[in-house]
């Protein structure tokens, strides 16, 4: 089974660029078979999650050509299949973005239900109620979402809760609707903003994407494009707090600046000094962090997918932090592992009270989830001693060459393959 293997307490410097985002190419992906056209998707991450949707999208029938390790030729006018089997969905949540583009592009979807993640329970009811209020007609049948529609009409939908995964949904099978579609309590998230544009170059006509109300007039036909997917901001903010957990100096290269503003505020609340330029934010830690409270929120506010990092930083941070996960309801599971490593943290429904220490003990811990994941790594670099996480499988879902990139910035990382090659590591960097 591979483990990461860390020895801790190097201050991590250096540059790193940044991938694609892969929760912006995972919606990019899904609405590019709405053309019959072959499209072109550059700068996508190379991970796990982006690697299984192609494969979903194999299975019903897409051609797809890697033309280079972050690009994919693509052309979907020989879709046979709109059932998309449950394997794909199991290995990755998001194929459920395929709902809205077959539904859109041919009226008729099958796709498994997701089930829950390690994270929370996670419904689709918003993207069920929204494809309902474009008249289609959805059942839920044997573990399946069968959604068919004579025709999609233009409609008003209420977001009852901000859903980034149902606001893209919905958009893409409102893109081709008849008629005008206006969605309110939207997600503003960049990777939102990112699907619209994708659509936009493809002749949808959508208005109003990273505000909080969509306005989507209907087309017949989407065609041809070219596309190079944003880059991903949760990446960039998990080497940031990277730098500041081991008191480094890092600079994150191939961002763009704007959408780490909410990372970049409570980095400068806890001490660091952060750095911006065009495309490239530096951020360096000198001094013992500071404490202070968090609450995620949906974007532009504190993303929930960095609350397991800020997690970490606060827990060797000078005093007593809070940390709230509004968006998730079992988003603390990494605070079991981080307690074995000698963090003081009590975990109260929604919340986290953590009294900060000097210095962490490394120790074998095992991923619950994807940021978590990269988060407990980010734990074992700041750490004394030998840290080896477990399950990492759930970090490779999202974060491309982590070892590779955190090795180039100066830390002891390796991926191991056995026993013996952790001995071996053990014994190299003991
Ligand atoms: C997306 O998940 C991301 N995944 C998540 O990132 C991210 O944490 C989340 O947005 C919030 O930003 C992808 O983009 C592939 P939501 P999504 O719908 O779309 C509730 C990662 O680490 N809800 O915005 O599933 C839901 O339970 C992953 O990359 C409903 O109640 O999240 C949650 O409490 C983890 N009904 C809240 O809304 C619905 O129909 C926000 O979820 C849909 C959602």
């Amino acid at each position: 089974m591979e483990q990461y293997i860390i020895r801790g307490g190097n201050p991590l410097a250096g540059e790193v660029n940044i991938s694609g985002a892969k929760n912006a190419a995972l919606g990019i992906l899904a609405a590019a078979i709405m053309t019959d056209d072959t499209v072109l998707i550059e700068n996508l991450p190379d991970v796990r999650d982006i690697n299984v949707l192609l494969e979903a999208m194999e299975s019903i029938g897409v051609k797809v050509e890697r033309i280079t390790r972050h690009a994919v030729m693509m052309n979907s006018e020989n879709i046979g299949d709109v059932s998309v089997d449950y394997d794909y969905i199991k290995r990755i949540r998001a194929s459920y973005y395929l709902i809205g583009a077959l539904l859109g592009k041919y009226k008729k979807a099958e796709v498994p239900l997701p089930g829950g993640c390690n994270i929370g329970s996670r419904p689709i009811d918003l993207h069920i109620k929204g494809f309902r209020a474009l008249g289609a007609k959805v059942d839920i049948r044997n573990g399946f979402i069968v959604a068919q529609a004579d025709h999609l009409r233009g409609s008003h939908i209420f977001l009852d809760t901000v859903s980034v995964g149902a606001t893209i949904n919905i958009m893409m099978a409102a893109s081709m609707a008849e008629g005008y579609t206006i969605i309110e309590n939207c997600a503003r998230e960049p990777h939102v903003v990112d699907v619209a544009n994708f659509l936009n170059s493809m002749g949808a006509n959508i208005k109003g994407a990273g505000t909080d109300v969509i306005r989507i007039r209907g087309v017949q036909k989407l065609h041809r494009t070219e596309y190079s997917v944003i880059p991903d901001q949760i990446e960039a903010g998990t080497f940031m707090f990277a730098a500041a957990a081991t008191k480094g100096d890092i600079t994150v290269k191939n961002v763009i600046p704007k959408h780490l503003e909410a990372t970049t505020a409570k980095l400068l609340e806890i001490g660091c000094e952060v750095e911006e330029f065009d495309n490239a934010v530096r951020v360096v830690a000198s001094k013992r962090l500071c404490s202070t409270n968090v609450k995620t929120l949906p974007y532009p506010g504190y993303p929930t997918d960095m609350q397991p990092q800020i997690g970490v930083a606060l827990a060797l941070a000078k005093g007593t932090s809070i940390v709230t996960e509004s968006i998730f309801e079992n988003r603390f599971k990494y605070m079991d592992e981080l307690t074995r490593m000698g963090a003081v943290v009590r975990v109260e429904g929604n919340t986290a009270i953590i009294t900060g220490v000097e210095k962490l003990s490394g120790a074998r811990v095992s991923a619950p989830d994807l940021r978590a994941g990269a988060a407990l790594v980010i734990a074992g670099l700041a750490a004394d001693g030998i840290t080896t996480i477990d399950d990492i499988v759930y970090i490779q879902r999202g974060y491309e060459l982590f070892d590779e990139k955190l090795r180039s910035l100066g830390a002891e990382i390796e991926m191991v393959h056995s026993e013996k090659e952790a001995q071996k590591f053990r014994l190299r960097c003991g």
